[in-house]
């Protein structure tokens, strides 16, 4: 595979990870902020490799990053809605000693002393305010607003519409619901989800689904048997593996 390179094109060539909806939102940011230049998408489903998709190439999967390389290509942003996947390929990208780029609307409004992790996505409309601390992989979708003091944990997902207020602290992993409304100085811990149009008035314990208005957890964490058993394979279980003598 050898890419058109463009040499009377100043913006850096960049590579789009992730294939699906959120890869065309991403596509469609980096072009209209166009200070880098999308060369295609790599996505880890082979019956995509070899399609079209906006206008570009499905190259492969992340070993395709090597010739990407090779070709001086050296900038990825990984465009997965799913929090753990994004944090996880980031990491992979990064290890394939990639620099992961933030992509950020031209529309979207971050106060001057904003500070930006890298691997994040800031969609068209959204608003950070003064002092907000936005971490590595975080999505910031179309039209959140993110107040004053506010931080958001590495890989967490506010979705379109959602309006976090003052000094709420947003853990690693967690998913803030379309259109949901979190008050000021709340915590939602890590791995929360705050269920679509939710208001949340009390914090929320890690790895906890909340939901409605006033937000009421509707699951909660694991206890520590299901937790366990999600992290042992099962073809393990028969040697005991990962659980504590009985
Ligand atoms: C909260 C959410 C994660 C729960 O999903 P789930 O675990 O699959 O839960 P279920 O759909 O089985 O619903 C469980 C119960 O909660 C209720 N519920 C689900 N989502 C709700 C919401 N957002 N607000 C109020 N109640 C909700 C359901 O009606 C159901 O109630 P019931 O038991 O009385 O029938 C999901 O509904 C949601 O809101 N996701 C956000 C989607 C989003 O923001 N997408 C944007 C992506 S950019």
């Amino acid at each position: 595979m050898v890419l058109n390179t463009n040499a009377n094109d100043s913006r850096t060539p960049c590579v789009i990870v992730g294939a699906g909806g959120h890869g065309r939102v991403v596509l469609d940011i980096l072009l209209s902020a166009r200070r880098y230049r999308p060369v295609g998408f790599l996505d880890s489903n082979p019956a995509l490799h070899g399609r079209r998709m906006d206008g570009l190439p499905i190259l492969g999967d992340l070993g395709v990053l090597t010739s990407l390389r090779a070709q001086g290509i050296v900038s990825a942003v990984i465009a997965i809605g799913d929090n753990g996947t994004r944090r996880g390929f980031a990491d992979e990208v990064e290890a394939a000693d990639f620099e992961l780029i933030n992509a950020i609307h031209p529309s979207a409004n971050l106060a001057h002393n904003v500070t930006l992790g890298r691997n994040i996505v800031i969609a068209a409309g959204a608003l950070a305010c003064a002092h907000c601390q936005i971490g590595d992989s975080v999505i910031l979708n179309t039209g959140c607003i993110v107040d004053h003091e506010t931080m958001v944990g590495t890989a967490a997902h506010v979705c379109p519409g959602a309006r976090i207020a003052g000094r709420v602290t947003i853990e690693a992993g967690a998913f803030v619901g379309i259109g949901a409304t979190v008050l000021q100085c709340l915590r939602i811990g890590y791995d929360a989800i705050v269920g679509g149009g939710a208001v949340v008035t009390r914090d929320v314990d890690p790895m906890t689904t909340v939901a409605g208005v006033p937000a009421r957890p509707i699951k909660s964490a694991p206890d520590t048997d299901e937790f366990t058993a999600m992290l042992v394979p099962a073809s393990l279980e028969h040697l005991g593996a990962g659980r504590s003598p009985s």
